[in-house]
């Protein structure tokens, strides 16, 4: 077990060294505090082990320099944001290129086509719409739902994130000894309801939880990623998409895979390689390496059912869309990614790499006894605090440790690896090499070693 004093002792040690080593991003630090809410671009970068966040100075495939100089293995890859890696040539070629040619029209280029036939045969879901967020995407794909279905509420995992949805900041609450209560989720800013009039939330690989709660037959939608990403890595059970997919049917409820994390399974995400039917697929972050673009999918009985409700003249006021969604920059970046980046070869060499990153770090964990796990899914892993690996949310949610993580995170970040902040994620890309997995490896088994000595 950990020795919380000798953490304390080696956590204190780690945060000094990392203020000794970043004097310029300190003094960025100070300076944006005068002008910038919390002293950062958005709220979440507080979060960062360490005093203050890493200021950026450049980065490229999967690496990244900081404004001290300091040079750094990125294996959080701006959350999926860049699991293209930073900023490949390909796509700042076609980007260069669209951007002088006409960034945002409100008309269509003809790479929307290109990428919709791709994404349809990716996928296998015939009909396209962008936006330029995930969060977006999920939400259009929500309102469609909610009025196909005439139903009102959604469906999500407890300790799912889905990006800003606010019906999806719902999570259950076990105090007082009962079953589980919906309420917000601990954090939820302002919200706008009690989610508990918009969302029914269940456990992950419970099919039983599921049908209790689809029965009351007022669920418009199940709001999913295959696999849990955002909580630890959660596998399904052997079966479990089959069956739930089975109940959604019964109980008139429409299915939504969100793909924007699990795409790094291969190309089509789990859709594909676990041949789910979902009735939409929502894709969005490394989708354009990065530059702001999202697509959801829907099946052509959805498509039909959901072109029978809308009215030409109504058509720009249905609460679904954005003036930039759809623009062509966003297209051009999305074209080049999926024709020259995300392809099929790029997940031979980037699935390998996550599983020795796993293989590693399993490694040490049983060279220094520690029972924690680590799971793999395509081209991420991540350890969790727990002897096996989680089967739900509430589970994994259980194990989080904050200060256990800070500390390992700011010993990598003070080492030159920086990983997915607020959980143990490594995720690989194309750019990625086994001797940046290795670093990893050497300086996980070093830190783990302080920690079990
Ligand atoms: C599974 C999933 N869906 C959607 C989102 C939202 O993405 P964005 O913040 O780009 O809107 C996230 C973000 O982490 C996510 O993990």
């Amino acid at each position: 077990m950990i020795d919380r004093s000798n953490l304390n002792v080696l956590s204190r040690r780690e945060e000094r060294k990392f203020v000794d080593e970043h004097p310029k991003s300190a003094e960025m630090y100070a300076r944006a505090k005068k002008s910038l809410l919390g002293g950062v671009p958005m709220n979440w970068m507080r979060k960062w082990a360490g005093a203050f966040p890493v200021f950026v100075a450049r980065a490229k495939g999967a690496h990244f320099t900081d404004v001290d100089g300091r040079e750094y293995v990125d294996l959080c890859l701006g959350d999926t944001g860049a699991m293209t890696g930073h900023s490949p040539d390909v796509v700042a070629d076609a980007i260069a290129k669209r951007v002088r040619e006409g960034i945002t029209l409100m008309l269509p280029t003809e790479d929307s086509i290109w990428v919709a036939d791709e994404l349809r045969q990716r996928f296998g879901l015939p009909y396209w719409q962008f936006a330029l967020t995930a969060t977006d995407a999920n939400r259009f794909a929500i309102r469609i739902a909610r009025e196909i279905t005439q139903r009102s509420k959604i469906l999500v995992y407890n300790y799912c994130y889905h990006g800003t949805v606010d019906e999806s900041f719902a999570a259950l609450d076990y105090g007082g000894g009962h079953d589980g209560i919906v309420g917000p989720r601990r954090g939820n800013i302002g919200p706008p309801v009690n989610p508990a009039e918009t969302t029914r939330v269940v456990e992950f690989n419970d099919l039983n939880a599921l049908e209790d709660a689809l029965k009351h037959s007022d669920v418009a939608v199940v709001l999913a990623e295959p696999a849990m990403t955002n909580v630890g890595i959660i596998l399904p059970d052997a079966g479990y998409w089959k069956a739930a997919r089975e109940l959604t049917l019964k109980y008139g409820a429409l299915l939504i895979a969100d793909e924007t994390h699990t795409i790094c399974v291969g190309p089509g995400g789990c859709t594909r390689e676990w041949m789910l039917e979902p009735d939409f697929v929502v894709f969005g972050k490394p989708i354009g390496s990065g530059i702001p673009g999202s697509t959801y999918g829907c099946t052509e009985e959805v498509a039909e059912r959901i072109s029978a409700r809308i009215e030409l003249e109504d058509c720009d006021v249905g609460g679904v869309g954005g003036t930039l969604a759809g623009n062509a920059l966003s297209l051009a970046a999305m074209r080049s990614t999926l024709e020259n980046v995300l392809t099929a070869k790029a997940f031979e060499t980037m699935i390998p790499l996550a599983t020795r990153w796993a293989d590693g770090v399993s490694g040490e964990i049983k060279n220094h006894r520690l029972p924690w796990n680590v799971q793999q899914l395509g081209a991420r892993a991540e350890y969790t605090f727990r002897e096996n690996p989680p089967r739900n949310g509430g589970e994994s949610a259980a194990a989080a440790d904050f200060e256990l993580e800070r500390f390992l995170h700011l010993y990598a970040l003070n080492r030159g690896v920086l990983l997915t902040p607020f959980h143990n994620m490594a995720l690989m890309c194309p750019a990625t090499t086994a001797a940046d997995v290795d670093l990893h490896t050497r300086i996980f088994g070093a830190a783990t070693g302080e920690l079990a000595a």
